[in-house]
């Protein structure tokens, strides 16, 4: 009787706690981000995120053989360019470093969906994500760069583009170049909900994109704020977004939950570098087990709402799926 009114865990084996998991993931989910540099024969560990490389356009095909045997198919495209320039350049360049990297990749991969960053910060010799006028990026004059990049992509192959830069009207912006070039399939997803964090440190090693003056809090969002993250998704939902990111990922579930429950597009969650740089380096000093805890983490950011998850560590995490630890 005891038994029959005291509330217990679920009974039974390891293959029920299976069955009855609430959270389910595939590896249709999983999102690969992928560092391309201008030049030849590049093929090179990133430092500040142990077990990430970055490849020149001619080496990409190794990392897209790495991701298609751990059972990933899409990748974020992130370039470096050789040249930096006031108004990034090779943001837009017909044969910018990530032009050239979705043709070599679409060409002997047709398999794999290519989504690419579309921003100036990596482009600009002072690393801010716009235009400059004077010290200040003007958003305005930003949007007709940023909407030539996207097209450029497009043009050379891209499956669906990522505005990272925060500023307000480029999903509209977008939208009306890609469409004016005849690229309405072209989906957009929008770095809807990015804030300013310090969890990015990692990535502006890797891509050589901290800005030379200042910082972002002009244009990324303010960590305190949640209403304010359903305000930015739901404009991005007006002007045409076909589907909304939050970023960073681990210390914003509520946010993920948030924007999820009050807007009705698909949800990625973006775990960026400084996440996987941190449980990189507990796992190394022992600190805690990293494939645990990769885990966990994964399942809590699916959890919270996320219907996408792009993160460092997609191939272990693919793993992980296959294995039944996760999904
Ligand atoms: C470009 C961009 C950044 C990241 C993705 N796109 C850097 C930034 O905003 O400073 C960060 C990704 C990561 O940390 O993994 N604007």
């Amino acid at each position: 009787m005891d038994d029959f009114i005291r509330p217990r865990r679920l009974r039974g084996s390891e293959r029920m706690r299976r069955l009855a998991r609430e959270t389910r993931v595939s590896l249709d989910s999983l999102v690969w981000p992928l560092f391309l540099r201008e030049g030849k024969n590049i093929r090179e560990e990133i430092p500040s995120l142990p077990g990430q490389l970055r490849y020149s356009p001619d080496q990409a095909g190794e990392a897209a053989e790495r991701a298609l045997r751990s059972g990933v198919r899409a990748l974020l495209l992130f370039g470096i360019p050789q040249e930096k320039d006031e108004r990034g350049s090779q943001a837009y360049a017909k044969n910018g470093v990530v032009q050239q990297g979705i043709r070599a990749l679409k060409e002997r991969y047709p398999e794999l969906f290519l989504i690419t960053d579309v921003c100036m910060c990596e482009y600009t010799s002072h690393g801010h994500c716009g235009i400059l006028s004077g010290r200040r990026v003007d958003n305005d004059k930003t949007l007709p760069y940023l909407a030539a990049a996207a097209l450029s992509h497009a043009a050379a192959g891209a499956d669906m583009v990522a505005p990272s830069d925060m500023m307000d009207g480029r999903i509209a912006a977008i939208r009306t170049a890609l469409d004016e070039n005849g690229y309405t399939d072209t989906p957009i997803l929008s770095y809807a909900v990015k804030y300013a964090s310090a969890f990015y440190g990692p990535f502006r090693d890797a891509a050589g994109s901290a800005p030379a003056f200042g910082n972002r809090k002009s244009y990324q969002m303010d960590f305190h704020n949640v209403r304010e993250a359903v305000k930015e998704a739901l404009l991005d939902v007006g002007e045409g977004a076909d589907m909304l990111m939050v970023k960073p990922a681990m210390s914003y579930l509520d946010v993920i939950s948030r924007v999820k429950a009050e807007t009705r597009l698909p949800l990625a969650a973006y775990s960026v570098s400084g996440e996987y740089a941190m449980l990189r380096a507990a796992g190394a000093q022992g600190l805690l087990d990293e494939y645990a805890a990769m885990c966990e983490s994964a399942a809590g950011i699916f959890r919270a709402g996320a219907d996408v998850l792009i993160t460092y560590y997609a191939r272990e995490l693919a793993e992980a799926i296959k294995k039944g630890d996760l999904g």
